[in-house]
């Protein structure tokens, strides 16, 4: 049993693991040397024995926990034909949605396509490097593929102005999302995940009141296929404020936290595991800053079952050496 499964499945608290959010990614020289050299994006996330060496570049340098596979949520449109592309300062811009084609799509036509994603899974569940360590999958939470599906675009600066406008589009479109992404996860499953992260960037930006429609139900079935393939499954709805609520309906195997939340409340309020917390940007500052920090999310978490981790991902200005400090801090701790 890995560490992470003992604190997820066993409850254990003797321990506290850690695996880092975008751990393989920008902040490593190794990446970006890769990544200059593949100015394509999704070329890049399907070329499997790049993608899977690029999932390795952190475990070779940190005692971690956990591999979370390189790849993107958006690799789930690009699945379904709708074009993805990442430009430059921007982030990813998609082309227009076709209802009628993803209607017609086989599963099959979508496994192809992907293919690379669950072949990118056996090469690193297969590797030295990950022994006795999580592999971990991932998808987009539908409402999170939803906004970026409709909006083509990041919605950092609001969603389209008729985005809610047709109800049925709308409705239609999420019901296919929760259908590809069945056959999303249960091929990395197959392929050797261990566990399931569902991403969901943009919870913040509902109202309480479309809260049950756009992410309880829609996530709630999600988790109980995942747990019914008798694998946990890490919600991260980032920025929802109602975390307990969050909990007590969906349930998942353990809750991420984002840096805006206090702890302490987390503590009080909620009864599975937790995971995360620490603003990614106290990594910017001094080691005796991380140190604070990170002491005191594990000794809130302390007698609690806690995986350690960011509260969003590790930010690309974050020198290496201070994800050094971080991971061994808390193997010591
Ligand atoms: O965590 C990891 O190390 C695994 C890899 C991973 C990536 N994307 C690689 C990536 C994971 C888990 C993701 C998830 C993802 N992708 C999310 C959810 C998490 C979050 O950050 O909120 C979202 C919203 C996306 C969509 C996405 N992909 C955006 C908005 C961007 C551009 C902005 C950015 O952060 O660069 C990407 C590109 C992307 N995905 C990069 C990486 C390493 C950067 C690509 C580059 O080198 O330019």
């Amino acid at each position: 049993m890995t560490l992470i499964d003992k604190v997820l499945i066993n409850n254990d608290t003797s321990i506290k693991p850690i695996w880092i959010m975008r751990q393989a990614g920008r902040y490593l020289p190794e990446f970006r040397e890769i990544r200059t050299k593949n100015p394509d994006f999704i070329k890049l996330c399907l070329n499997e024995v790049l993608s899977a060496e690029i999932t390795l570049q952190p475990l070779k340098r940190f005692d971690l926990d956990a591999a979370i596979i390189f790849s993107d949520i958006l690799m789930l449109p690009y699945g379904l034909n709708q074009k993805v592309e990442f430009r430059k300062g921007i982030g990813p811009i998609l082309g227009n949605l076709e209802l009628d084609n993803i209607i017609e799509l086989e599963e099959s036509d979508f496994v192809e396509k992907v293919r690379p994603v669950y072949n990118l899974i056996s090469l690193i569940k297969n590797n030295e490097l990950t022994k006795n360590k999580s592999t971990i999958g991932f998808i987009g939470a539908p409402w999170t593929l939803l906004v970026y599906m409709i909006n083509q675009r990041s919605p950092k600066s609001g969603l389209k102005h008729n985005f809610f406008e047709d109800e049925n589009f709308i409705d239609k479109v999420l019901k296919l999302i929760e259908k590809f992404l069945k056959v999303h996860i249960k091929n990395q499953v197959e392929s050797g995940a261990q566990i399931i992260q569902i991403f969901d960037s943009w919870a913040g930006l509902l109202e309480q009141k479309n809260l049950s429609k756009y992410i309880y139900t829609p996530t709630i079935n999600l988790v109980e296929y995942i747990k019914s393939l008798k694998v946990p499954v890490i919600c991260f709805p980032k920025s929802i404020k109602r975390y307990k609520e969050f909990c007590d309906i969906v349930n998942p195997s353990a809750i991420c936290i984002d840096y805006e939340v206090n702890p302490k409340e987390i503590l009080k309020d909620i009864k599975i595991p937790v995971q995360g917390g620490m603003d990614p940007k106290i990594l910017l500052t001094s080691q005796e800053n991380v140190k604070k920090e990170a002491k005191k999310y594990l000794d809130i978490f302390k007698d609690h079952p806690y995986i350690f981790n960011l509260g969003h991902g590790i930010l690309p200005d974050t020198d290496p050496k201070m994800m050094d400090y971080l991971v061994k801090l808390v193997k010591d701790y």
